[in-house]
């Protein structure tokens, strides 16, 4: 599978049936990310001087793109940069509150934002904050004033703050991180599995202790090449099973090979890593005799790669660096669609996900200080999902050929799952053809009543290696084809294809 051969046309046939449903398809599955990192926060959702900014300094052409994507939930404030924070730092007058040493990023953390602006900002996005708990250098007291802060109605010294401050009602933030990738060297207060399970035990308890309707989630393993990955969860669970209600899994993939087929297998790992995870959640489900099923957060996946070598020659302790700025391609967007359909296969266990991140740090936007703001590549699969993977999830039989991915075997030349709306008149088909060559699709749809399509969305291009840019912003674009043009996928193409039934 080397070079692209429209004139041969492979030929692959999906199985599903309305009665076979992996699960309900969580809408927070297409949440995502935005850690005080890079110019994510200052330059990216933040800058009072820009032309669109609004009355409190939010960019608005950065609000448009964010809105269109339809995000119902946003991870803040890290990522690593959470186990420095002080959340103190971030709250009251501007004038009063301190420049810090960001140490995660080495750099300068000028606390023009904190969790009150945040949450206004996530407000105008359309979407509800998930806030992560600083277990790096803190530990139950600060995790329980947070809550306060955020969530109690008045009356006490951190509620009574939070209204001085100008917030009257209560945030209501429902969804809380215990900390962030605990089990890496690189973390600040870096633990063992041990030593985090039994913090994030207790600081959960108290939390609950201070708003019962709050949901948790512990930190599962940074990726699944972490040497302590299985017996991490293991432990964390052991601990943790009975306050949390979720465990945490992060993943980033990268072409740093240059081998395109092996790159667009990478989801096979995405799977394995599910599959791996939900194996430990029941047996330790098992070993408490537990009437809970643990859910899981995906709370940070990605491609991060291009941006690697840059941000090694970046100066260090200034404000808002532009680190992590990966400028996505084509085939970027292909395996973000493969990732996508591996998240909507695990729809009965995946109940949150994270994209990470949201805006110029490794982002599917972007923007120029003072200026343009643009849709990357990987921008258009996560609005598609985003847009009509909602509903049920079914399981989906692929029947096409198969190439040799290296390091990932034997991998279909289509990635793809059918969802559908509660009453079954919608249907839609989410795949992405890895192959060089066009794919003429059959389906048998059980259940369904006469599927018409209507829609056939596709993104595609000649170049795996197209950007776009701020002067360049809709290289890489969806097109719509011709419905009555039949069931073909392009070469080397994300897909969406839209019916309805009868
Ligand atoms: O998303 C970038 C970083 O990746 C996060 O800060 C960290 O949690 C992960 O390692």
């Amino acid at each position: 599978m080397t070079e692209q051969r429209e004139d041969h046309v492979m030929k692959a046939a999906l199985r599903f049936s309305r009665q076979d449903v992996i699960g309900r398809i969580d809408p927070r599955i297409y949440g995502s990310f935005l850690e005080h990192l890079g110019r994510a926060i200052y330059g990216g959702i933040y800058e009072p001087d820009h032309p669109t900014a609004d009355d409190m300094g939010f960019r608005g052409d950065v609000l448009a793109l964010v809105r269109r994507l339809g995000i119902p939930l946003v991870r803040y404030p890290g990522g690593n940069f959470v186990s420095g924070y002080c959340w103190e730092d971030g709250v009251g007058p501007r004038s009063e509150r301190p420049r810090r040493l960001d140490l995660a990023w080495s750099s300068i953390e000028p606390n023009l934002i904190g969790i009150g602006e945040f949450q206004e900002w996530a407000k105008r996005a359309g979407a509800e904050v998930m806030m992560a708990v600083n277990l790096g250098t803190r530990g139950v007291e600060e995790a329980r004033d947070l809550v306060e802060y955020c969530n109690f109605p008045g009356g006490t010294k951190y509620s009574d703050m939070r209204r001085r401050n100008g917030y009257e009602a209560p945030f209501g933030i429902k969804y809380w991180c215990l900390g962030n990738e605990m089990d890496g060297p690189w973390q600040i207060g870096h633990k063992t599995a041990e030593e985090y399970g039994r913090l994030a035990a207790e600081t959960g308890k108290v939390m609950k202790w201070v708003d019962p309707g709050i949901e948790l989630i512990a930190c599962g393993s940074s990726n699944s090449g972490m040497p302590t990955f299985g017996a991490w969860e293991r432990t964390v669970l052991e601990h943790t099973y009975d306050v949390a209600d979720y465990i945490s899994l992060h993943s980033y993939y990268g072409n740093r090979s240059g081998d395109t087929e092996e790159y667009l297998a990478c989801s096979k790992d995405m799977d394995r890593f599910i599959e791996t995870v939900v194996g430990i959640c029941d047996e330790v489900k098992a070993e408490k005799q537990s009437d809970k099923t643990m859910a899981l957060s995906f709370d940070e996946w990605n491609v991060w790669f291009h941006s690697n070598e840059q941000d090694k020659r970046q100066e260090k302790w200034t404000v808002a660096p532009p680190l992590l700025e990966d400028v996505y391609n084509f085939e970027d967007a292909l395996v973000v669609g493969c990732l996508l359909i591996t998240l909507l296969r695990h729809a009965d266990r995946v109940k949150i996900a994270c994209l990470a991140q949201l805006v110029n740090v490794i982002a599917p936007i972007m923007t120029e200080n003072g200026g343009r703001a643009w849709a990357q590549t990987i921008f258009y699969p996560f609005l598609h999902a985003s847009l009509f993977g909602r509903g049920l999830s079914l399981r989906t039989g692929v029947e096409c050929p198969c190439y040799d991915a290296g390091q990932y075997g034997k991998t279909p030349c289509l990635e793809a799952i059918a969802v559908c709306s509660e009453d079954g008149r919608e249907l839609c088909i989410l795949a992405v053809n890895r192959a060089p060559e066009a794919a003429t699709l059959t389906y048998g749809a059980e259940g369904f009543a006469d599927p018409e399509l209507t829609e056939h969305i596709v993104l595609r291009s000649d170049d795996l290696k197209a950007v776009n840019t701020a002067d360049d912003p809709e290289r890489v674009r969806p097109e719509r084809l011709s419905p009555d043009a039949g069931l073909l996928l392009p070469p080397r193409s994300w897909n969406v294809l839209r019916f309805r039934c009868g």
